[in-house]
């Protein structure tokens, strides 16, 4: 039986180089190719690849039995599927951050919040009493305080270079994150031994790092 793997294209395909190697595939093929369903027939594997936040929704709906994903997209987006392994990629954290001038905004009870995540954002401000109004933005987040469009903005933060670049600080760490294999509930009754056979070699490529 065919185990069909989710892939989460940008940063965190990159850092799948070593699973996928394990699992027998040409990373710069993947990497490089528009294709988005990679068959491998002889291993019983196709792989599809996705934006991150668009996996558990294919893996919840069993399309995909596998996928790799950010922690990230599975609290803000809750979807019913099992997490069954911690991955040591994706290592970022969760931040609030602006210019440093206006860090003391985060005393007033009103917060104006730019970030891709308004779930988290919305979970993390509402806990320690705060009204919020959330800008939802898809990408370059930073730009929000720059521009005057939010007070501070909720997002990750991986290497800090973009944060620097943009004269940005952090004013308080949320979480840490770290990707995860999931893994569709009814495949992981059914498709027991393909699915585990994949897990073993995740497993395998962690040990030998
Ligand atoms: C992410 C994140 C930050 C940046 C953090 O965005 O939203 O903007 O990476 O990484 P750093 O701390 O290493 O600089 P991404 O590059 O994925 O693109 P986006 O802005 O289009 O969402």
């Amino acid at each position: 039986m065919t185990v069909t793997i989710g892939l989460s294209k940008g940063r965190l395909l990159k850092e799948s180089k070593g699973i996928l190697e394990m699992l027998g595939q040409d990373f710069d093929y993947i990497k490089t190719t528009r294709q988005l369903v990679i068959k491998d027939e002889e291993r019983n594997l196709n792989f599809i690849l996705l934006k991150p936040s668009d996996v558990p929704t294919y893996v919840e709906k069993g399309i995909i039995d596998v996928g790799i994903v950010g922690k990230d997209t599975l609290i803000e987006n809750k979807r019913d599927v099992y997490e069954v392994m911690n991955l040591p990629i994706g290592k970022c954290r969760f931040s609030v951050a602006g210019k440093p001038e206006n860090k003391k905004k985060l005393d007033q009870t009103f917060i104006k919040v730019a970030t891709k995540y308004p779930n988290i954002a919305k979970a993390y401000f509402e806990n320690k009493g705060k009204t919020i109004e959330i800008t939802k933005l898809n990408g370059s987040v930073e730009l929000a305080p720059l521009v005057g469009l939010s007070d501070m903005i909720v997002d990750l933060v991986e290497t800090g270079n973009t944060l620097k670049a943009n004269g940005l600080v952090v004013y308080e760490d949320v979480f840490e994150v770290s990707a995860r294999l999931i893994v569709n509930k009814v495949s992981y009754r059914f498709k027991d031994t393909g699915i585990q056979e994949v897990i073993n070699k995740v497993k395998e490529w962690e040990a030998g790092l």
